[in-house]
């Protein structure tokens, strides 16, 4: 069984082709370069930079799917097509949904709809075309979504049941990264940037920064008072301070968001008393944040899952095809000429086509 996904949902074209949780092929164009320039992404040049490339992602998705499988595929070998119809840049989103309603008219496939963050959430039970890692579902499970959009916690009673915990209720982890590396001049996206600098200065808490909203019962962040401290505790240095204590406040800066993250984490996991913990989004490739989160399972006796391989932590369509899949499961499909529209807000707890 085949399934063809596509993700546009921001500034990477990807197209995938799965087989259940296995990848077969997986093929993605980065925008990163166009909009670093801009600090950000510009949704009209990636909205341009999607319809310009998509085709010819698909095209070669295809070929190397073949390649794989020893003989010639196109999309009418396909057994559904998979597409993301939300969160994200709504003019992006677009195109992808665009394409795929395209492809399922043109050869008789049925559509499968599916979250972004399903994605995030289903990348770490992503096999390679050969089944590994195994990896079994061990339900009830917490997932923990951490990218340049969204930080959340979610509860997993069964496939795509999702309950949101707790969210951030202004800055994302991954944004609040992307903030200080730009605050103190530095490119876009901040996360891999800080990442580094902070390796160097061996991951140190020199400054201690509040760990926001760790005081509160509940299980939401908040990251934009943090970067408040941030900026008051750089804007009086001069260039020259800038460069060269930047490694100290950015170690500093990560320790602080990702032990928000850990102990926010922590809580989730005793309040509902569940040893199995997933990571997902472009913040889940963090080293350090890898450390902290693994230590912490440990500590706990638990298990926690991240994204088997590297290109399945930030976006990428693959996550989409295995999120489709189980989605099938639960019979989700719509036709290809049924109306899908974008929904650049599309929460988890409210998947329009499920519930
Ligand atoms: O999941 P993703 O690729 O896109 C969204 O859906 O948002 O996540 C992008 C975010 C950005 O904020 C970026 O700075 C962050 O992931 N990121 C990192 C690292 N690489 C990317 N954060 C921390 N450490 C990294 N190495
Ligand atoms: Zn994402």
């Amino acid at each position: 069984m085949l399934i063809l996904s596509i993700d546009t949902s921001a500034d990477e074209t990807s197209v995938a082709i799965t087989s259940e949780r296995r990848v077969i092929s997986h093929v993605e164009y980065t925008q990163i370069k166009t909009h670093s320039q801009w600090g950000g992404i510009v949704p009209s040049i990636a909205k341009r930079a999607h319809a310009e490339r998509i085709d010819y992602v698909v095209e070669k998705v295809l070929k190397q799917a073949g390649k794989q499988v020893n003989r010639p595929l196109t999309a009418a070998d396909m057994d559904y097509i998979a597409v993301t119809y939300g969160p994200g840049l709504a003019i992006a989103l677009e195109v992808g949904i665009i394409k795929a309603q395209e492809l399922a008219r043109k050869y008789g496939k049925k559509i499968i709809p599916v979250n972004h963050m399903e994605g995030h959430i289903y990348s770490s039970f992503a096999q390679n075309s050969n089944g590994a890692p195994e990896r079994a579902f061990h339900f009830p499970f917490l997932a923990l979504l951490v990218s340049g959009g969204h930080t959340e916690l979610v509860l997993l009673t069964d496939h795509i049941h999702y309950q949101i915990l707790g969210q951030t209720v202004d800055d994302a982890a991954g944004e609040a990264l992307d903030k200080a590396a730009k605050m103190l001049g530095f490119g876009y996206p901040g996360g891999p940037i800080i990442e580094r600098l902070a390796e160097e200065s061996a991951n140190k808490d020199y400054h201690r920064f509040p760990r926001p909203m760790l005081r509160s019962k509940d299980l939401n962040f908040s990251f934009s008072g943090l970067k408040t401290a941030f900026l008051y505790g750089t804007n009086k240095m001069n260039d020259q301070e800038k460069a060269s204590k930047s490694r100290m406040y950015f170690s500093s800066f990560q320790e602080a968001v990702f032990d928000t993250l850990v102990k926010k984490t922590d809580k989730a996991l005793e309040q509902t008393d569940i040893k199995t913990l997933t990571v997902g989004g472009g913040v889940a490739i963090n080293k350090r944040l890898r450390e902290l989160l693994r230590n912490l399972l440990k500590k706990k006796r638990g298990t926690v899952y991240f994204p088997p391989y590297k290109y399945l932590t930030g976006d990428n369509a693959a996550m989409i095809g295995i999120a489709a899949y189980y989605k099938l499961q639960k019979g989700i499909t719509i036709e290809a000429d049924q109306t899908l529209d974008r929904v650049p807000r599309l929460s988890l707890e409210k998947d329009l086509i499920i519930r």
